[in-house]
């Protein structure tokens, strides 16, 4: 969490730090600054509050170097307040910070009896003191830093000026992205590529333990211990357009209208039209890293994926958030379609409950940013355990998608609201295929099978089109659906994780209470919270579980609930026992979550929207949850 920017060129820094910190302050909206050179001195606004507040205070400001750098925060370490505001500046240093550094309590203690006084509770300042003390010493910036990166422990990207060279910034990180922008006569370093494609689509990443020192226009990187590294330069895929609102009011609802294609992209690569057959393209298994993987043999690689994935016996599914709902409904057609026992885990208990991976076990990690530290963590764990890992990341080249032997790719394009959307639909198609190859490979499904599967998942994203009609229904309805205490979710079998991101979608969202649970645990306790100011969410479309589901739904209704259901097609059965019928059109089982997450996504949106809440950044959360 928190996003960085750092510039050195000929545009005014300013403008292209706030413009970066604008593209970044998903990351994190507590508070914001900038360090910028002007008259040969770092001059530091910082603002509580959002971007907004700290542009305000720059309006009047000019600067007249050519370097800087800036800072969205989340808050860890001390509350957010312009004290606490990055960057921090000590003695001519000016830093920015996104992490944790976890000795933060002993480098204090240590900076205390030598008399440093601290002008904020963060950690952050402490890298700042003891950059600022090395570099009375060595004189040079990035001479500083190297003697100062043992010190550290925790996770941390940081960037650092120093005011004696003022054409210098250094850059190093442990965890945390970072990633540098080659431009003509330009250097970008930021947490995202977002903050970068307006000026290039040229970018190094940086590795752990790697220092970047941009000196004018030379970048140059270096190993913690000061040996020259060679990075190979990579080409950003996404368009500069795609993180614009494009006329929506938010960029949520332009990612909700966006699903179609997004779920289009995701499964294109992996779908052979003329036989309606599945094939894993580029799954790189077998080449040894991401840069190998843009040159890869595609015949070779699905060889390769083949023989590595016939001898699997289990799949450990593990995410957090939205990836890990999605990765739930994926136990469901794994499962079903490829007869392969699943366990689906959030990533924070399967890193910590010593999980039993036995050999020939996949572990399948899901996420968008590709930067979740738990599930980084989780995907390492996996690794070390000796299983065969494989990556479902939106971002290429996120630290998750680096780290995993397989890769599969969302091709969401740039998701900025918070609440993740677009990725959500275009796991649920990747699942699908993944689901449909191992069925086949395991011999679990027939050609046939195969074919159905295809054509239903062929057939999605002209069905989602038709689904996004519901926009309007929710824009209408939202000012009486406010009005509810709470909200609860529920559906059966693949319908139960539509469920429990519907209900965490309004969490995010309107702040309202919702839960979201399998329709056959309402006896079990749900049964009890229903009244009339409870409004009741049930997913129901048309399969195997359709007739227990509508027996649920009496039940509640008879205790006085009200009741918004989500069916297949002209259901006049569901209609008569609801208060609002969405209709859905008739598609397979496998199909259904990829519809039903439509209208869940569009409710939470138009309430959250008509209490006036800001849709795409939800009050103390973060796009990427890059600490535990
Ligand atoms: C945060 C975001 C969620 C997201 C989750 C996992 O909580 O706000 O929208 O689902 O992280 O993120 P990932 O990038 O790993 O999918």
């Amino acid at each position: 969490m928190c996003g960085i920017v750092g510039y050195y060129g000929p545009q005014d820094p300013k403008d292209v730090i706030v413009s970066g910190l604008k593209r970044l302050e998903y990351r994190g909206y507590d508070s914001a600054g900038v360090a910028i050179l002007n008259d040969g001195k770092f001059k530091v606004v910082r603002a509580p509050g959002k971007l907004g507040e700290l542009q305000k205070k720059l309006e009047t400001e000019k600067f007249n170097g050519a370097l800087g750098i800036g800072h969205t925060r989340w808050a860890t370490h001390g509350v957010p307040n312009e004290r606490n505001a990055h960057p921090h500046k000590v003695n001519g240093v000016s830093l920015v910070h996104n992490g944790i550094i976890e000795n933060y309590a002993q480098i204090k203690e240590r900076l205390r009896k030598d008399g440093v006084e601290f002008s904020s509770d963060t950690d952050s300042e402490l890298v700042a003191h003891l950059i600022a003390r090395k570099v009375k010493d060595t004189k040079d910036l990035f001479k500083a830093v190297q003697q100062v990166l043992p010190e550290l422990t925790g996770a941390y990207s940081i960037l650092v000026v120093w005011e004696d060279q003022p054409d210098t910034m250094v850059a190093f990180k442990n965890g945390p992205p970072l990633i540098i922008g080659v431009g003509e006569k330009e250097a970008v370093i930021a947490s995202d590529v977002q903050a970068i494609i307006s000026h290039t689509k040229k970018v190094m990443y940086l590795e752990d333990f790697e220092v970047a020192k941009v000196q004018g226009n030379k970048i140059e990187i270096f190993s913690a211990t000061g040996e020259p590294r060679k990075k190979e330069i990579h080409q950003i895929e996404w368009s500069a357009e795609q993180v614009e609102k494009a006329g929506f009011k938010h960029f949520m609802l332009k990612e909700i209208h966006e699903q179609p294609r997004a779920v289009a992209n995701a499964i294109a690569p992996h779908i052979r039209l003329d036989s309606k057959t599945v094939q894993l393209k580029n799954v790189g298994f077998s080449v040894n890293s991401l840069d190998e993987l843009a040159k890869v043999d595609s015949e070779k690689d699905a060889l390769a994926t083949a023989e590595k994935l016939k001898g699997i016996e289990r799949i450990f599914i593990v995410a957090c958030g939205t990836s890990n709902y999605a990765g739930m409904a994926g136990k469901y057609l794994l499962e079903r379609i490829a007869k392969i026992p699943v366990e689906c885990d959030i990533a924070s208990e399967f890193r910590y409950r010593e999980p039993v991976i036995p050999p020939r076990s996949l572990v399948l990690v899901i996420s968008q940013s590709g930067e979740t530290a738990d599930t980084l963590a989780a995907l390492r764990l996996a690794k070390q355990a000796g299983a065969t890992t494989m990556s479902i990341c939106n971002v290429r080249h996120s630290t998750i998608d680096r780290e995993s032997h397989g890769h599969l790719y969302m091709n969401s394009g740039a998701e900025i609201g918070v609440a993740s959307t677009k990725a959500f639909v275009s796991t649920l198609g990747i699942l699908n295929v993944f689901s449909i190859y191992l069925g086949r490979l395991r011999q679990a499904i027939s050609e046939q099978q195969e074919k159905e599967f295809v054509d239903a998942l062929l057939a999605a994203p002209a069905q989602m089109e038709a689904v996004l009609a519901y926009d309007r229904f929710f824009a209408e309805a939202s000012g009486r659906l406010k009005a509810f205490r709470g909200l609860l979710y529920m559906g059966r079998g693949i319908n139960f994780p539509l469920a429990l991101e519907g209900a965490l979608k309004l969490k995010e969202l309107a702040y309202m209470h919702a839960e979201g649970y399998a329709a056959g645990e309402m006896k079990h306790g749900p049964l009890a919270l229903i009244d009339e100011r409870m409004l009741i969410v049930m997913v129901a479309p048309h399969d195997n579980h359709y007739e227990k589901t509508v027996s649920n739904l009496e039940e509640a209704r008879a205790r006085g609930g009200k009741i918004i259901s989500i069916g297949t097609g002209d259901d006049p059965a569901l209609k008569g026992i609801s208060d609002f019928y969405l209709s859905l059109p008739k598609a397979s089982w496998t199909i259904n979550p990829i519809l039903e997450a439509i209208p869940l996504q569009l409710l939470a949106y138009h309430v959250a929207d008509a209490m006036g809440h800001d849709v795409d950044q939800p009050r103390n959360l973060a796009k990427s949850v890059t600490v535990e």
